[in-house]
């Protein structure tokens, strides 16, 4: 247990997140630091595609992501809740509409994340799934470049609530009441299957899967753990 105790007092602590995790996650590694003043931490931010990839090499001591993935052996922890809602500039005849039918987005313009991205993947499944055609007008790797480009009313998004926070509050972008939104995901932290935690990592992941339970909505719909 002494030995456990060292290792929270000091080494690293490697990370890495998926892009809309960028929104939160930094906040909490800044509590955590706080409890745990001794440590480096080193964050790293991709897309999906780029973090499977880091943790096919090990790279890292956890990851954070929205759905674990499949092909892999990885312990994955559920920790908060992750809504995905389409995003539209105030100006759209949509917004303020009540209950709008998917098929009412046959057409309309959107802007998507590049290709690897799970927003986009989750995305593309919704509109598969409920067979609608969007017209995908712009292909964009940034999230806060895609808040500007709906603001400039180039098309639609559909995004994390976790990265449009201050926009809606400020009025700069509406959400869309679009029937199947939003698309409940969750984060997960991970780890490879096979690669024990080192005592700072457990303490991490133990801090989120606090932080989560903290700020969970009152129904409690989180998915098992798998691993
Ligand atoms: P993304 O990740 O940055 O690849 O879109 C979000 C997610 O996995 O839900």
């Amino acid at each position: 247990a002494l030995e456990e105790d060292r290792g929270l007092e000091r080494g690293t602590l490697k990370v890495s997140v998926v892009t809309t995790a960028k929104y939160f996650v930094p906040r909490l590694l800044g509590r955590f630091c706080k409890q745990h003043p001794g440590i480096d931490v080193s964050l790293e931010v991709d897309n999906r595609h780029g973090l499977l990839e880091r943790l096919a090499q090990n790279l890292d001591d956890l990851y954070v992501m929205g759905s674990a993935p499949e092909d892999l052996q990885v312990v994955a922890v559920p920790f908060m809740e992750n809504r995905l809602v389409v995003v539209a500039p105030v100006t759209h005849p949509l917004v303020g509409r009540a209950s709008v039918p998917p098929a009412a987005l046959n057409g309309e313009p959107f802007v998507m994340r590049e290709p690897g991205s799970g927003t986009r993947l989750a995305a593309e499944r919704f509109f598969a799934s409920h067979k609608v055609h969007v017209t995908v007008r712009m292909t964009l790797g940034s999230t806060e470049a895609i808040k500007q480009a709906v603001a400039g009313e180039l098309g639609l998004a559909v995004l994390s609530a976790h990265a449009i926070g201050p926009e809606l509050a400020c009025g700069d972008l509406a959400v869309l009441d679009v029937v199947g939104f939003p698309l409940v995901r969750w984060w997960y932290a991970l780890h490879p299957a096979g690669k024990r935690p080192s005592p700072i990592a457990r303490a991490f992941l133990a801090y989120l899967e606090a932080e989560g339970a903290a700020s969970a909505p009152p129904v409690d719909r989180r998915p098992r753990r798998t691993g």
